[in-house]
């Protein structure tokens, strides 16, 4: 399968999703390929630093910029799955992912300028939908606060159940200093001792990437 990682917000948690799940599914034996189609190469500065470590398994990262379809399907022969992190913004990398992937996760912090943003990514799913009629699309609510309680998230949630073009995750990946420490150590949170890190990526692997 192939899942694209993608936002029309900068700094929504898209890398942190994108790597977090690569390594979880690496740390479970499913032959992956995680495509970095961001300048910025946050997942590939990632792998290169988890290299650097020595940390196993070693995850399988490639960069590509453009048109990226042909290379996604390619790889979607070759792997168990595809992970792509579609980078910052409407893009050619995003669009062009959204019209082979199976699933599309779209993060979002639960503040009024990022959930602005969602229209909009509704209207690119849509367009896409007409050239890849298989495409699911999820918003993800990301970096929300630890407090369970917090009437942002909850008012989030209200607002992320409405669009015609995404359904909305029952995962929630929640603000936590070990998301940021683990990325600077080339590790996954599950490869951490954080139980709820862990357990929020595991769920979200669990609630997308049917592996049977
Ligand atoms: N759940 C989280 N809890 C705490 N910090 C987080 C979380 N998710 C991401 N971050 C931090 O927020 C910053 C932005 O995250 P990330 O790079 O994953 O976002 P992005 O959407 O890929 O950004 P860009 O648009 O620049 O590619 C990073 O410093 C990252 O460590
Ligand atoms: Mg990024």
């Amino acid at each position: 399968m192939i899942l694209v990682v993608a936002a029309e917000k900068g700094g929504v948690g898209k890398s942190t999703i994108a790597l977090n799940l690569a390594v979880h599914l690496a740390v479970n034996d499913v032959d992956l390929v995680l495509v970095d189609t961001d300048t910025q190469r946050t997942c590939a500065q990632f792998v290169d630093r988890r290299d650097e470590a020595g940390i196993k398994p070693r995850i399988h990262c490639i960069q590509r910029t453009g048109n990226v379809a042909n290379t996604l399907r390619d790889l979607d022969t070759k792997h168990q799955v595809v992970i792509v992190d579609a980078g910052g913004r409407d893009s050619i990398e995003m669009r062009s992912a959204a019209t082979v992937a199976q699933l599309m996760l779209v993060p979002t912090g639960a503040s009024q300028p990022d959930l602005e943003t969602m229209p909009r990514v509704n209207e690119i799913i849509k367009t896409a939908k007409v050239y890849n009629p298989n495409l699911q699309a999820f918003a993800v609510l990301s970096m929300a606060s630890p407090n369970p309680l917090v009437s942002e998230t909850t008012e989030a949630q209200d607002l992320l159940q409405e669009f015609s073009e995404m359904h909305l995750a029952d995962t929630v990946i929640r603000s936590r200093q070990i998301y940021k420490r683990a990325m600077a150590d080339g590790i996954g949170v599950v490869e951490t001792d954080h139980g709820q890190a862990k357990a929020e990526i595991q769920l979200l692997a669990q609630e997308f990437i049917d592996l049977e």
